[in-house]
């Protein structure tokens, strides 16, 4: 093993996430340093919590660690998140909760049963597709376009639209850059914007044109963020589709016996969750000082929440890095808690839901077709290309 004084560093190097195996070292760190002190590098200097219930208890505390900075660990020479302040994930209480309430009626549990149609018949046609290629790139071909199809009905981009959102969406990730950085997007979403204030509609870019918050409209910036913030969030459900197929592709035997016994998919949804763990980390900066496990927070400092480690925390799950999908209890963290608990995880299980019964009923038989990549990031992880060979049942 790695000299473990040395190489929690490495968990802000991407080439870890895409190549290498962090949950060693996350292991290693919930046994030796649950709060581990990382000074500046490359980002700046931010504690490191791993053990689940020290994660769950900062998201659980929102008054001392604040989201309005940004919740995600940026390059020192980034500076703090423009977004901050201004977006659901990066506002504090009240105007989180002001802006939670105008958002979440678009993702709650009525909101999403009203959306299955939609989500069947998107599934349906992305699946067709693939069945068509026979060999395809699951994360592209399948999870991509579905995640992204169904995101952009709810935010009310037109049918028509949705191909080239999917292209710019997909190179701006590419490159790495914010959805806004990318000019087409921007553009789009500025005449969208432009639509919805001449004429209101039923969608979500409508409710962020016209609703208020704290009795004052959204500025245009305000609903351009929050629209990028809800596109770069459904990344995690693509990932947690595209993970998901992959633990199965891994574990055939609980694909056969989801097959056998279709009253275990809601327990095989929790499982992927757990497993896949997409979003690597959360980022929180304390308000006041405050002590977790007898090291001193200062006010101000960063602190970081390694997200798989919590759900492989051996405390909490027994034979973590077994994946079983009628694991019970399963009480992972892959959604956050607390206020800022994921807005879209009932959107996201019903996705996954609809495509793995889908894929049951349609396909006969999924196999591996190729190398696996793994993303270069340390936000998300998992499978960036999934290739797989389908057969039609
Ligand atoms: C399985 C897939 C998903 C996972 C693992 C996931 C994970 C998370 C996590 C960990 C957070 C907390 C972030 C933080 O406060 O630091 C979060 C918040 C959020 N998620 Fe998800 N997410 C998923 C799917 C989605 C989807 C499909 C959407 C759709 C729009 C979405 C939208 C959001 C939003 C807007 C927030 C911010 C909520 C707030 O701050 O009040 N997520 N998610």
């Amino acid at each position: 093993m790695t000299t473990a004084l040395e190489s929690p560093a490495r968990l802000t190097d991407p080439e870890l996430h895409a190549t290498g195996d962090p949950h060693g070292l996350w292991a290693w760190m919930r046994a030796h340093a649950p709060v581990h002190w990382q000074p500046a590098g490359s980002v700046p200097g931010f504690w490191s919590l791993t053990r689940y219930e020290d994660i769950r208890a900062v998201y659980r505390d929102a008054a001392t660690f604040s989201s309005a900075h940004g919740v995600l660990l940026r390059g020192l020479e980034l500076g703090d998140d423009p977004g901050g302040g201004l977006t659901l994930a990066l506002t504090d209480a009240p105007r989180h909760k002001q802006l939670r309430s105008l958002i979440g009626d678009w993702f709650n549990t009525r909101a999403v049963r009203a959306l299955e149609g939609y989500v069947r018949a998107a599934t349906r046609g992305v699946l067709e597709r693939a069945l068509d290629l026979g060999s395809c790139d699951f994360a592209h071909d399948v999870a991509g376009r579905l995640s992204l199809s169904v995101i952009c009905h709810i935010l009310g981009v037109p049918e028509r639209d949705h191909e080239a959102l999917y292209e710019w969406t997909n190179e701006a990730f590419e490159a790495h850059t914010s959805l806004v950085a990318h000019p087409r997007l921007l553009e789009y979403f500025e005449e969208l914007i432009f639509r919805r204030m001449e004429e209101p509609s039923d969608d979500l870019v409508g409710a962020l044109v016209n609703g208020t918050v704290g009795g004052d409209l959204l500025t245009e910036e305000e609903v351009v963020l929050n629209c990028e913030n809800l596109i770069g969030a459904t990344e995690n459900g693509r990932l947690a589709l595209i993970g998901g197929m992959q633990a199965f592709l891994e574990h055939p035997q609980q694909w056969q016996r989801l097959r056998e016994d279709r009253v275990l998919m809601s327990g095989a949804i929790e499982e992927i969750l757990r497993w896949t763990s997409s979003a690597t980390h959360s980022m929180r900066v304390a308000t006041r000082p405050v002590e977790i496990r007898g090291e001193s927070i200062a006010a101000g400092d960063r602190v970081v929440l390694w997200l798989p480690s919590a759900n492989r925390d051996e405390d909490v799950f027994d034979d973590p890095y077994r994946f079983d999908i009628a694991r019970s209890p399963n009480r992972h963290i892959a959604l956050a808690a607390g206020e800022h608990f994921c807005i879209g995880s009932t959107l996201a299980r019903a996705e996954m839901r609809v495509l793995f019964s889908e894929l049951l009923d349609t396909v006969h038989r999924v196999e591996p077709d190729g190398p696996v990549r793994r993303l270069r990031s340390i936000a998300v992880n998992g499978p960036e290309c999934l290739p797989v060979r389908l057969a039609a049942a």
